[in-house]
């Protein structure tokens, strides 16, 4: 059964990456991706300040989804839950975490890049993966060649995912949603610009909204 969690993800259809090197920007970035109209968190672990910034987030701005991106141990798993993540995303497939959030009924995205990856992540009853890094691992056309042997797995694809490019992501039927650090450019992040954020997700809404 889909999650709410991941059912918002499914309708959003768009998973902006948070890199936060400062806790204290929490609530501005979340509030930008609210205003924006894309009220999802992917928090990544690849700065110290991720487990604080998920819970100023969960705690301060409820309308926010969070969940933690590049989860790489059951430890930050369990920080981000324990922060209040609402759903974990691995860059690679890491079986380990992955049963650790199937044990614990967290949604989890797991990273696949490859068919050996997908066939863990079917091995426990997952359905969703992500597909990371997208374009350097052939894009839509490597999606469109899992259609055949994997009908029933839906892709996040992430990883040089771009306003450019998304839209022909997104028109895959095995595509769910999309992710990417193009919504909450790195400049604006650094410059606390969050009016840039709001826009950068407003601009990405509309492309897919058509
Ligand atoms: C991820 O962790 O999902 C990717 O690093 C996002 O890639 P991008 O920066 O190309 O959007």
């Amino acid at each position: 059964m889909t999650s709410e969690s991941m059912q918002k993800i499914f309708d959003l259809k768009l998973v902006p990456l948070v890199v936060l090197d400062d806790a204290t920007d929490a609530v501005p970035m979340a509030k930008a991706l609210v205003e924006g109209g894309i009220p999802v968190a992917e928090v990544t672990f690849r700065t110290d300040a991720a487990a604080d910034v998920i819970r100023a987030m969960a705690e301060q701005v409820p309308e926010i989804l969070v969940g933690a991106g590049t989860v790489h141990t059951v430890a930050q798993a369990q920080t981000a839950v324990e922060a209040g993540a609402k759903f974990i995303v691995t860059p690679g497939f890491q079986p380990d975490v992955v049963r650790w959030c199937v044990e614990h009924q967290m949604d989890i995205v797991p990273g696949t890049a490859v068919p050996s990856d997908i066939e863990q992540a079917i091995s426990f009853g997952l359905s969703v993966c992500k597909f990371f890094p997208a374009e350097a691992y052939g894009g839509v056309k490597t999606l469109k060649a899992l259609k055949g042997p994997y009908a029933d797995i839906r892709f996040m694809p992430t990883g040089g995912v771009s306003l450019d490019n998304m839209n022909d992501y997104l028109a895959l039927s095995n595509v769910v949603a999309i992710g990417g650090s193009f919504m909450t450019p790195s400049a604006a992040v650094k410059a606390k610009d969050w009016a840039k954020v709001t826009e950068a997700c407003r601009t990405a809404l509309t492309k897919v909204q058509g």
